[in-house]
Protein backbone atom coordinates (compact mmCIF):
# COMPACT_ATOMS: atom_id res chain seq x y z
CA UNK A 1 0.00 0.00 0.00
CA UNK A 2 1.17 3.28 -0.46
CA UNK A 3 1.06 6.07 1.53
CA UNK A 4 -1.22 9.14 0.94
CA UNK A 5 0.51 12.37 3.19
CA UNK A 6 -1.07 15.72 3.07
CA UNK A 7 1.75 18.52 2.86
CA UNK A 8 1.53 21.72 4.31
CA UNK A 9 3.84 24.70 4.06
CA UNK A 10 6.35 22.95 2.10
CA UNK A 11 9.42 25.43 1.94
CA UNK A 12 10.46 23.90 -1.83
CA UNK A 13 10.31 20.43 -3.82
CA UNK A 14 12.36 18.94 -1.16
CA UNK A 15 9.62 17.23 0.98
CA UNK A 16 7.50 16.13 -1.97
CA UNK A 17 10.77 15.02 -3.73
CA UNK A 18 11.75 12.93 -0.96
CA UNK A 19 7.85 11.70 -0.45
CA UNK A 20 7.75 10.63 -4.02
CA UNK A 21 10.53 8.30 -3.93
CA UNK A 22 9.75 6.41 -1.65
CA UNK A 23 6.03 5.80 -3.19
CA UNK A 24 3.99 7.98 -1.08
CA UNK A 25 0.99 10.28 -3.13
CA UNK A 26 0.95 13.40 -1.71
CA UNK A 27 -1.36 16.72 -1.71
CA UNK A 28 0.44 20.56 -1.35
CA UNK A 29 -1.33 22.59 0.55
CA UNK A 30 -0.26 26.21 1.76
CA UNK A 31 0.36 26.15 5.53
CA UNK A 32 -2.89 28.82 6.34
CA UNK A 33 -5.33 25.68 5.12
CA UNK A 34 -4.23 24.15 8.39
CA UNK A 35 -6.55 26.21 9.80
CA UNK A 36 -10.59 24.95 9.59
CA UNK A 37 -9.37 21.24 9.47
CA UNK A 38 -10.06 20.88 12.80
CA UNK A 39 -13.85 21.65 11.80
CA UNK A 40 -14.12 18.70 9.15
CA UNK A 41 -14.25 15.14 9.61
CA UNK A 42 -11.28 13.14 9.80
CA UNK A 43 -9.40 14.52 6.45
CA UNK A 44 -8.76 11.51 4.37
CA UNK A 45 -4.49 11.13 3.96
CA UNK A 46 -2.61 8.45 5.84
CA UNK A 47 -0.42 11.41 7.72
CA UNK A 48 0.17 14.79 7.81
CA UNK A 49 3.60 16.45 7.26
CA UNK A 50 3.72 20.47 8.47
CA UNK A 51 7.01 22.16 7.03
CA UNK A 52 7.94 24.19 10.06
CA UNK A 53 11.26 25.30 8.30
CA UNK A 54 12.36 28.71 9.13
CA UNK A 55 9.73 29.38 11.20
CA UNK A 56 9.96 29.31 15.22
CA UNK A 57 6.31 28.76 16.50
CA UNK A 58 4.10 25.71 16.03
CA UNK A 59 0.90 27.02 14.77
CA UNK A 60 -1.97 26.71 17.41
CA UNK A 61 -4.20 24.66 14.51
CA UNK A 62 -2.06 21.78 14.79
CA UNK A 63 -2.89 21.50 18.48
CA UNK A 64 -6.66 21.75 17.10
CA UNK A 65 -6.49 19.42 14.74
CA UNK A 66 -4.51 16.83 16.79
CA UNK A 67 -7.43 17.02 19.46
CA UNK A 68 -10.21 16.88 16.84
CA UNK A 69 -8.67 13.65 15.35
CA UNK A 70 -6.05 11.98 17.57
CA UNK A 71 -5.79 9.21 15.23
CA UNK A 72 -4.26 11.34 12.45
CA UNK A 73 -0.51 11.25 12.11
CA UNK A 74 1.33 14.06 12.48
CA UNK A 75 5.02 14.63 11.92
CA UNK A 76 6.62 18.44 12.06
CA UNK A 77 9.61 19.06 9.94
CA UNK A 78 11.94 21.76 11.52
CA UNK A 79 15.17 23.50 10.90
CA UNK A 80 16.79 22.53 13.93
CA UNK A 81 15.96 20.48 16.77
CA UNK A 82 14.53 24.10 18.95
CA UNK A 83 13.48 23.01 22.36
CA UNK A 84 10.92 25.84 22.57
CA UNK A 85 9.21 24.97 19.15
CA UNK A 86 9.71 21.01 20.64
CA UNK A 87 7.86 21.43 23.60
CA UNK A 88 5.11 23.18 21.88
CA UNK A 89 5.12 20.37 19.45
CA UNK A 90 4.53 17.84 22.35
CA UNK A 91 1.83 19.76 23.96
CA UNK A 92 -0.16 19.79 20.44
CA UNK A 93 0.52 15.72 20.65
CA UNK A 94 2.88 15.74 17.86
CA UNK A 95 5.14 13.01 18.43
CA UNK A 96 7.28 13.24 15.26
CA UNK A 97 9.67 15.71 14.80
CA UNK A 98 12.45 15.82 11.96
CA UNK A 99 15.66 18.10 11.55
CA UNK A 100 17.56 19.45 8.46
CA UNK A 101 19.11 17.66 6.80
CA UNK A 102 15.81 15.96 6.44
CA UNK A 103 16.73 12.68 4.58
CA UNK A 104 15.09 10.48 3.26
CA UNK A 105 15.15 7.87 5.98
CA UNK A 106 14.46 10.01 8.68
CA UNK A 107 11.27 11.29 6.99
CA UNK A 108 10.33 7.62 6.07
CA UNK A 109 11.34 6.50 9.86
CA UNK A 110 8.91 9.11 11.47
CA UNK A 111 6.00 8.04 8.90
CA UNK A 112 6.73 4.48 10.11
CA UNK A 113 6.28 5.40 13.86
CA UNK A 114 2.97 7.60 13.16
CA UNK A 115 1.32 4.98 10.93
CA UNK A 116 2.46 1.81 13.54
CA UNK A 117 0.16 3.67 16.10
CA UNK A 118 -2.91 3.71 14.15
CA UNK A 119 -5.18 1.30 15.03
CA UNK A 120 -5.20 -2.28 13.17
CA UNK A 121 -7.58 -1.93 9.99
CA UNK A 122 -9.91 -5.36 9.94
CA UNK A 123 -7.84 -7.22 7.02
CA UNK A 124 -8.93 -6.69 3.41
CA UNK A 125 -10.81 -8.62 1.28
CA UNK A 126 -8.92 -11.62 -0.40
CA UNK A 127 -10.01 -12.77 -3.52
CA UNK A 128 -7.73 -16.11 -5.37
CA UNK A 129 -8.37 -17.19 -8.75
CA UNK A 130 -6.98 -20.49 -10.20
CA UNK A 131 -7.51 -22.16 -13.05
CA UNK A 132 -8.90 -25.84 -13.67
CA UNK A 133 -5.82 -26.12 -15.54
CA UNK A 134 -3.05 -23.41 -17.96
CA UNK A 135 -4.43 -21.29 -20.42
CA UNK A 136 -8.18 -20.76 -19.17
CA UNK A 137 -8.16 -17.08 -19.22
CA UNK A 138 -7.17 -17.15 -15.20
CA UNK A 139 -4.38 -14.30 -15.23
CA UNK A 140 -6.73 -12.35 -18.11
CA UNK A 141 -9.54 -12.79 -15.23
CA UNK A 142 -7.41 -11.59 -11.89
CA UNK A 143 -5.48 -8.86 -13.66
CA UNK A 144 -9.14 -7.19 -14.73
CA UNK A 145 -11.08 -7.84 -12.22
CA UNK A 146 -8.49 -6.50 -9.46
CA UNK A 147 -7.79 -3.19 -12.26
CA UNK A 148 -11.47 -3.08 -11.80
CA UNK A 149 -11.55 -2.91 -8.21
CA UNK A 150 -8.44 -0.93 -8.27
CA UNK A 151 -9.21 1.91 -10.59
CA UNK A 152 -11.71 3.74 -8.34
CA UNK A 153 -9.23 4.12 -5.31
CA UNK A 154 -5.57 4.13 -6.56
CA UNK A 155 -3.28 2.20 -3.99
CA UNK A 156 -6.42 0.01 -2.48
CA UNK A 157 -5.98 -3.04 -4.57
CA UNK A 158 -2.87 -5.31 -4.48
CA UNK A 159 -2.24 -8.08 -7.19
CA UNK A 160 -0.08 -10.78 -5.85
CA UNK A 161 1.23 -13.11 -8.75
CA UNK A 162 2.26 -16.45 -6.68
CA UNK A 163 3.90 -18.20 -9.69
CA UNK A 164 7.07 -17.16 -8.14
CA UNK A 165 9.22 -17.67 -10.93
CA UNK A 166 6.63 -18.19 -13.92
CA UNK A 167 4.45 -15.26 -13.86
CA UNK A 168 3.07 -13.04 -16.30
CA UNK A 169 0.41 -10.96 -14.44
CA UNK A 170 3.30 -7.79 -14.92
CA UNK A 171 3.07 -8.24 -18.88
CA UNK A 172 -0.68 -7.40 -18.66
CA UNK A 173 0.13 -4.57 -16.84
CA UNK A 174 2.17 -3.24 -18.73
CA UNK A 175 4.73 -2.92 -15.62
CA UNK A 176 8.57 -3.96 -14.63
CA UNK A 177 8.94 -4.06 -11.15
CA UNK A 178 11.99 -4.25 -9.52
CA UNK A 179 11.24 -6.03 -6.75
CA UNK A 180 9.12 -9.21 -6.57
CA UNK A 181 6.74 -11.76 -5.08
CA UNK A 182 10.18 -13.87 -4.30
CA UNK A 183 11.82 -10.70 -2.54
CA UNK A 184 8.29 -10.93 -0.01
CA UNK A 185 8.86 -14.62 -0.16
CA UNK A 186 12.71 -14.85 0.69
CA UNK A 187 12.56 -11.69 3.29
CA UNK A 188 9.36 -13.13 5.24
CA UNK A 189 10.73 -12.57 8.61
CA UNK A 190 11.12 -8.85 7.91
CA UNK A 191 7.80 -8.40 6.18
CA UNK A 192 6.12 -5.14 7.49
CA UNK A 193 3.82 -2.33 6.18
CA UNK A 194 7.08 -0.36 5.17
CA UNK A 195 8.71 -3.32 3.51
CA UNK A 196 5.97 -4.61 1.88
CA UNK A 197 5.64 -1.19 0.61
CA UNK A 198 9.33 -1.28 -0.87
CA UNK A 199 8.14 -3.97 -3.07
CA UNK A 200 4.91 -3.43 -4.14
CA UNK A 201 5.46 -1.98 -8.04
CA UNK A 202 2.91 0.58 -9.24
CA UNK A 203 0.80 0.81 -12.73
CA UNK A 204 -0.63 3.65 -14.61
CA UNK A 205 -4.31 3.04 -13.86
CA UNK A 206 -3.70 2.66 -9.88
CA UNK A 207 -3.45 -0.93 -9.59
CA UNK A 208 -0.56 -2.41 -6.94
CA UNK A 209 1.56 -4.93 -8.12
CA UNK A 210 3.44 -8.09 -6.64
CA UNK A 211 4.61 -9.40 -9.23
CA UNK A 212 6.38 -13.01 -10.32
CA UNK A 213 10.25 -12.56 -10.42
CA UNK A 214 12.52 -13.46 -13.38
CA UNK A 215 15.36 -15.25 -11.52
CA UNK A 216 12.74 -18.16 -9.19
CA UNK A 217 13.03 -18.52 -5.26
CA UNK A 218 16.44 -19.68 -3.94
CA UNK A 219 14.86 -23.06 -2.39
CA UNK A 220 11.35 -24.16 -2.43
CA UNK A 221 8.23 -22.45 -1.29
CA UNK A 222 7.56 -22.05 2.15
CA UNK A 223 3.59 -22.45 2.56
CA UNK A 224 3.89 -20.43 5.78
CA UNK A 225 5.99 -17.80 4.27
CA UNK A 226 2.65 -17.61 1.27
CA UNK A 227 -0.02 -17.21 4.47
CA UNK A 228 2.50 -14.66 6.13
CA UNK A 229 3.22 -12.21 2.40
CA UNK A 230 -0.94 -12.51 2.87
CA UNK A 231 -2.07 -12.15 5.67
CA UNK A 232 0.57 -9.06 5.51
CA UNK A 233 -1.06 -7.60 2.45
CA UNK A 234 -4.91 -8.17 3.62
CA UNK A 235 -3.47 -6.33 6.70
CA UNK A 236 -2.53 -3.16 4.25
CA UNK A 237 -4.77 -3.23 1.21
CA UNK A 238 -8.90 -3.17 1.30
CA UNK A 239 -8.68 -5.47 -1.78
CA UNK A 240 -5.91 -8.26 -2.49
CA UNK A 241 -6.04 -10.44 -5.71
CA UNK A 242 -3.88 -13.09 -5.92
CA UNK A 243 -3.09 -14.92 -9.37
CA UNK A 244 -2.52 -18.53 -8.11
CA UNK A 245 -1.17 -21.31 -9.93
CA UNK A 246 -2.98 -24.16 -10.02
CA UNK A 247 -0.17 -26.93 -9.97
CA UNK A 248 1.60 -25.78 -7.00
CA UNK A 249 -0.14 -27.87 -3.74
CA UNK A 250 1.74 -25.47 -1.49
CA UNK A 251 -0.06 -22.88 -2.49
CA UNK A 252 -3.61 -24.31 -2.48
CA UNK A 253 -2.55 -24.68 1.47
CA UNK A 254 -2.06 -21.18 2.07
CA UNK A 255 -5.31 -19.90 1.55
CA UNK A 256 -6.96 -19.73 4.50
CA UNK A 257 -7.46 -15.96 4.40
CA UNK A 258 -9.26 -15.71 0.61
CA UNK A 259 -12.62 -14.28 1.32
CA UNK A 260 -13.22 -15.95 -2.23
CA UNK A 261 -11.54 -18.64 -4.25
CA UNK A 262 -12.49 -18.70 -7.81
CA UNK A 263 -11.73 -21.77 -10.23
CA UNK A 264 -11.40 -21.06 -13.04
CA UNK A 265 -13.27 -22.96 -16.33
CA UNK A 266 -13.47 -23.44 -19.71
CA UNK A 267 -15.37 -25.85 -22.08
CA UNK A 268 -12.75 -27.73 -22.74
CA UNK A 269 -13.75 -31.12 -20.63
CA UNK A 270 -10.28 -30.88 -19.27
CA UNK A 271 -10.47 -27.86 -17.56
CA UNK A 272 -13.77 -28.81 -16.67
CA UNK A 273 -12.29 -31.82 -14.93
CA UNK A 274 -9.72 -29.97 -13.44
CA UNK A 275 -11.56 -27.37 -12.19
CA UNK A 276 -13.99 -29.90 -10.55
CA UNK A 277 -11.54 -31.86 -8.35
CA UNK A 278 -9.63 -28.39 -7.54
CA UNK A 279 -13.12 -26.58 -6.41
CA UNK A 280 -13.67 -30.20 -4.60
CA UNK A 281 -10.70 -30.35 -2.91
CA UNK A 282 -10.88 -26.56 -1.95
CA UNK A 283 -14.81 -26.72 -0.33
CA UNK A 284 -13.53 -29.51 1.62
CA UNK A 285 -10.76 -27.72 2.79
CA UNK A 286 -11.94 -24.23 2.90
CA UNK A 287 -15.67 -24.65 2.99
CA UNK A 288 -18.50 -24.39 0.34
CA UNK A 289 -19.27 -20.72 0.37
CA UNK A 290 -15.75 -19.56 -0.30
CA UNK A 291 -15.54 -21.52 -3.38
CA UNK A 292 -16.87 -19.72 -6.76
CA UNK A 293 -16.91 -21.64 -9.93
CA UNK A 294 -16.63 -19.68 -13.09
CA UNK A 295 -16.10 -20.31 -17.01
CA UNK A 296 -13.93 -17.89 -18.87
CA UNK A 297 -13.64 -17.84 -22.64
CA UNK A 298 -17.76 -18.89 -22.97
CA UNK A 299 -18.49 -19.67 -26.26
CA UNK A 300 -22.49 -20.25 -26.12
CA UNK A 301 -22.75 -22.75 -28.91
CA UNK A 302 -19.72 -24.90 -27.61
CA UNK A 303 -20.57 -28.45 -27.26
CA UNK A 304 -20.09 -28.38 -23.39
CA UNK A 305 -22.79 -25.92 -22.38
CA UNK A 306 -23.19 -24.27 -18.78
CA UNK A 307 -25.79 -26.66 -17.82
CA UNK A 308 -22.71 -29.77 -18.64
CA UNK A 309 -20.89 -28.21 -16.25
CA UNK A 310 -22.62 -27.18 -13.65
CA UNK A 311 -23.51 -30.77 -13.17
CA UNK A 312 -20.17 -32.31 -13.33
CA UNK A 313 -18.99 -29.21 -10.37
CA UNK A 314 -22.52 -29.86 -8.93
CA UNK A 315 -22.65 -26.05 -7.93
CA UNK A 316 -23.91 -23.19 -10.12
CA UNK A 317 -21.68 -21.29 -12.25
CA UNK A 318 -20.84 -17.66 -10.46
CA UNK A 319 -20.13 -15.75 -14.04
CA UNK A 320 -19.39 -16.63 -17.42
CA UNK A 321 -16.99 -14.62 -19.76
CA UNK A 322 -17.36 -14.03 -23.27
CA UNK A 323 -15.05 -15.77 -25.78
CA UNK A 324 -12.96 -12.47 -27.75
CA UNK A 325 -9.62 -13.89 -28.14
CA UNK A 326 -8.55 -10.78 -30.40
CA UNK A 327 -9.24 -8.60 -27.80
CA UNK A 328 -7.99 -10.39 -24.87
CA UNK A 329 -4.50 -11.04 -27.17
CA UNK A 330 -4.67 -7.23 -28.02
CA UNK A 331 -4.98 -5.78 -24.37
CA UNK A 332 -2.33 -8.39 -22.90
CA UNK A 333 0.16 -6.93 -25.87
CA UNK A 334 -0.46 -3.34 -25.03
CA UNK A 335 -0.35 -4.28 -21.47
CA UNK A 336 -3.39 -2.62 -20.69
CA UNK A 337 -5.87 -4.36 -18.79
CA UNK A 338 -9.41 -4.22 -21.22
CA UNK A 339 -11.58 -3.41 -18.73
CA UNK A 340 -10.27 -0.36 -18.45
CA UNK A 341 -12.18 0.64 -22.07
CA UNK A 342 -15.17 -0.49 -20.90
CA UNK A 343 -17.58 -0.94 -24.39
CA UNK A 344 -17.15 -4.45 -24.96
CA UNK A 345 -18.87 -7.46 -24.03
CA UNK A 346 -15.97 -9.13 -21.96
CA UNK A 347 -15.21 -5.66 -20.56
CA UNK A 348 -18.59 -5.85 -18.94
CA UNK A 349 -18.39 -9.22 -17.72
CA UNK A 350 -14.91 -7.86 -15.72
CA UNK A 351 -16.66 -5.02 -14.72
CA UNK A 352 -19.84 -7.07 -13.60
CA UNK A 353 -18.03 -9.39 -11.89
CA UNK A 354 -15.74 -7.32 -9.70
CA UNK A 355 -18.75 -5.30 -8.73
CA UNK A 356 -20.38 -8.01 -7.66
CA UNK A 357 -17.53 -8.96 -5.05
CA UNK A 358 -16.53 -4.99 -3.88
CA UNK A 359 -20.50 -4.67 -2.71
CA UNK A 360 -21.06 -8.13 -1.20
CA UNK A 361 -17.93 -7.30 0.93
CA UNK A 362 -19.64 -4.42 2.19
CA UNK A 363 -22.93 -6.01 3.05
CA UNK A 364 -22.31 -9.02 4.17
CA UNK A 365 -22.36 -9.54 7.84
CA UNK A 366 -19.13 -10.45 9.44
CA UNK A 367 -19.30 -14.49 10.44
CA UNK A 368 -17.71 -15.39 13.79
CA UNK A 369 -14.14 -15.77 12.43
CA UNK A 370 -14.47 -11.96 12.00
CA UNK A 371 -13.82 -12.16 8.53
CA UNK A 372 -16.69 -11.34 5.85
CA UNK A 373 -18.59 -13.99 4.88
CA UNK A 374 -17.50 -15.89 1.38
CA UNK A 375 -18.46 -13.15 -1.04
CA UNK A 376 -19.50 -15.54 -3.73
CA UNK A 377 -21.71 -17.89 -0.84
CA UNK A 378 -24.78 -17.92 -2.76
CA UNK A 379 -23.32 -18.96 -5.93
CA UNK A 380 -21.91 -21.96 -3.77
CA UNK A 381 -24.60 -23.40 -2.17
CA UNK A 382 -26.51 -26.14 -3.67
N1 LIG B 1 -12.29 -14.33 -22.52
C1 LIG B 1 -11.32 -14.69 -23.36
N2 LIG B 1 -11.58 -14.91 -24.66
C2 LIG B 1 -10.60 -15.30 -25.51
N3 LIG B 1 -9.33 -15.47 -25.15
C3 LIG B 1 -9.00 -15.26 -23.88
C4 LIG B 1 -9.96 -14.87 -22.91
N4 LIG B 1 -9.34 -14.73 -21.72
C5 LIG B 1 -8.05 -15.03 -21.95
N5 LIG B 1 -7.82 -15.35 -23.23
C6 LIG B 1 -6.55 -15.71 -23.86
O1 LIG B 1 -6.19 -17.00 -23.41
C7 LIG B 1 -4.79 -17.10 -23.29
C8 LIG B 1 -4.44 -17.59 -21.90
O2 LIG B 1 -4.86 -16.61 -20.97
P1 LIG B 1 -4.24 -16.48 -19.52
O3 LIG B 1 -5.04 -15.48 -18.80
O4 LIG B 1 -2.76 -16.28 -19.60
O5 LIG B 1 -4.54 -17.94 -18.96
P2 LIG B 1 -3.98 -18.69 -17.68
O6 LIG B 1 -3.56 -17.69 -16.69
O7 LIG B 1 -5.12 -19.54 -17.22
O8 LIG B 1 -2.83 -19.53 -18.16
C9 LIG B 1 -4.22 -15.73 -23.60
O9 LIG B 1 -3.79 -15.71 -24.93
C10 LIG B 1 -5.42 -14.82 -23.43
O10 LIG B 1 -5.32 -13.68 -24.25
MG1 LIG C 1 -1.69 -17.42 -15.81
Amino acid sequence: MSINAYLFGAVNRQLEELLHASGARTVAFPLDALAGLAAQPPPPTDVMIVDLRGRSAVPADVALIKRQHPLLGIVIVASSLDPVMMLEAMRSGVTEFVTEPVSSADLGAAIDRVMAQQPARDPGQVVAFIGGKGGVGTTTLAVNVATAIGRSVPSSTLLIDLHVGTGDAALFVGAEPRFSVADALENVQRLDDAFLRSLVGRTKFGLDLLASSDRGMMGPVDVRAVRTLIECAARHYPCVVLDVPHADPSMLDALELATTIVVVANQELSAVRGASRMAAALRQRYGRDRVAIVVSRYDTVAEIGRKEIERVMGSPIAQVFPSDYRLALGALNVGRPLVLDNHNKLAASFATFARGLTSNASSEPAVETGRSNGLFGRFGRT
